[in-house]
């Protein structure tokens, strides 16, 4: 570890529909956004299972080469960072190799299908020494980087209340090809693995840890058209086909209780008509209040007692000085995007790379949610409140933010 200003490391990326595209262009722009990270990207190899999209996307990003078989970026001698953006199922298999090989891995979340899956994971990536950087990116947009700070300077007083959500559209119509999102085999978890961590690492990055939950869970579409493996990326409606059978929930809804004494509730839908990617929260302390929308995402709602006797919330605009909002642009009202929230992604993992400390969030906050996770899965099928058990890895590598 460590490197002078213009130390290379060679990148491999695995799997090149969204996300490892997202991770590409963050790889691309990193220098101009983060002139002293002390590592430059070289975009050495890309793999994807589908021939053509490998090569044209390989092409497209700049990759000196590409491949259809994964293992040749985690053998490739020249790779010492690998970004995993492969479906779910590959998530243990990879990450696992790709540690036991000594690379440094940026991996999307929920990393596994299941707990099992994540918990493995982490303890490789323990044994091996590696960083590690997961896909839990709305943390750093800076108007919620902000709302932490709000919380935890105690400007809002005792915080008792928190509703989290994430209600997506994305598999609404029920014309939307039965991918590998809806099976066990190929995500394993619905809704609890691709959107809840999201929600709860909001949640718990913001408030501390949720020590128990009660939750339930629906399926609302419960047949999707059948797909031949590989035919497309993300999510895509089909006309007609064969039917098959959705495997995993659409929807959870639950009732948490923080270890700090806050109680809330958290909700995720992929299927909720209305809101696109209503992603956020809502906060409330004995002195004020605050909400966020990923929708929104340069705006905080504040709601704090005012001299004038004005009641209501204002809407405080993203702007420098607020996490790393001046990286990407100059003043207050001037939107950042969604890439850019990937971008200084980037950077944490190649930072936690070079440097001393493994910066968050890392294996250890998705082992965290996913904790969460798997007491709600318990809970939706007792019944009952279930705590949120301790942890199981042993990885400890997480580290400043
Ligand atoms: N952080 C986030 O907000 C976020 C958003 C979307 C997806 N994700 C995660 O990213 C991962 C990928 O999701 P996506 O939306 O990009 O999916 P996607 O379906 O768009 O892309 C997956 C790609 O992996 C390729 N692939 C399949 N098998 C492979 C193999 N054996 N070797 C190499 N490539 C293979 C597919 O051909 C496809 O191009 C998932 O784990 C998902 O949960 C995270």
């Amino acid at each position: 570890m460590g490197g002078d200003v213009s130390a290379k490391i060679g990148i491999g990326v695995i799997g090149l529909g969204w996300m490892g595209q997202v991770h590409s262009r963050a790889y691309l722009r990193l220098f101009h956004h983060y002139p002293e990270c002390p590592l430059r990207p070289r975009l050495v190899v890309a793999a994807d299972a589908v021939e053509e999209r490998a090569r044209r996307t390989a092409e497209l990003l700049g990759y000196e080469r590409w491949t259809t078989d994964w293992r040749e970026v985690v053998d490739d001698p020249e790779v010492e960072a690998v970004s995993i953006a492969a479906p779910n199922y590959l998530h243990r298999e990879i990450a696992v190799a790709a540690a036991g090989a000594g690379k440094h891995i940026w991996l999307e979340k929920p990393c596994g299908r299941f707990p099992e899956e994540t918990y493995e994971i982490a303890r490789a990536v323990e044994e091996a020494g590696v960083r590690s950087t997961i896909g839990l990116m709305y943390r750093h947009a800076p108007a919620v980087e902000y709302a932490k700070e709000l919380i935890s300077s105690g400007e809002l007083g005792e915080i008792t209340h928190y509703r989290g959500y994430f209600l997506a559209d994305y598999a609404a119509d029920p014309g939307g090809a039965l991918t590998w999102r809806y099976r066990l085999e190929g995500a394993g978890l619905g809704v609890l693995g691709d959107i809840m961590p999201h929600t709860v690492d909001l949640a718990q990055s913001l408030l501390g840890p949720i020590e128990s939950v009660s939750a339930q869970r629906a399926t609302f579409v419960g047949e999707r058209p059948e797909v031949p493996e590989g035919m497309g990326t993300g999510h895509f409606v089909v006309e007609g086909g064969e039917m098959g059978a959705v495997e995993n929930e659409d929807y959870v809804g639950c009732l948490v209780r923080f270890e700090s004494g806050a109680r809330g509730t958290i909700e995720n839908s992929r299927v909720c008509v209305g809101p696109h990617v209503r992603n956020g929260f809502e906060v409330n302390g004995t002195r004020g209040a605050l909400s966020w929308d990923f929708q929104r995402l340069n705006e905080l709602q504040v709601y704090r007692p005012d001299p004038t006797g004005e009641r209501g919330y204002r809407t405080v605009f993203a702007a420098p000085g607020m996490g790393d909002f001046e990286r990407f642009q100059t003043g207050a009202g001037i939107s950042m995007g969604y890439d850019d929230l990937k971008v200084t992604e980037a950077y944490k993992f190649l930072a936690s790379i070079a440097g001393d400390r493994q910066k968050e969030p890392s294996m250890r906050e998705i082992v965290s949610a996913i904790r969460v996770v798997e007491a709600m899965d318990r809970s939706c099928g007792s019944g009952l409140w279930e705590p949120v058990e301790g942890a199981r890895t042993g990885a400890a590598s997480g580290g400043e933010a």
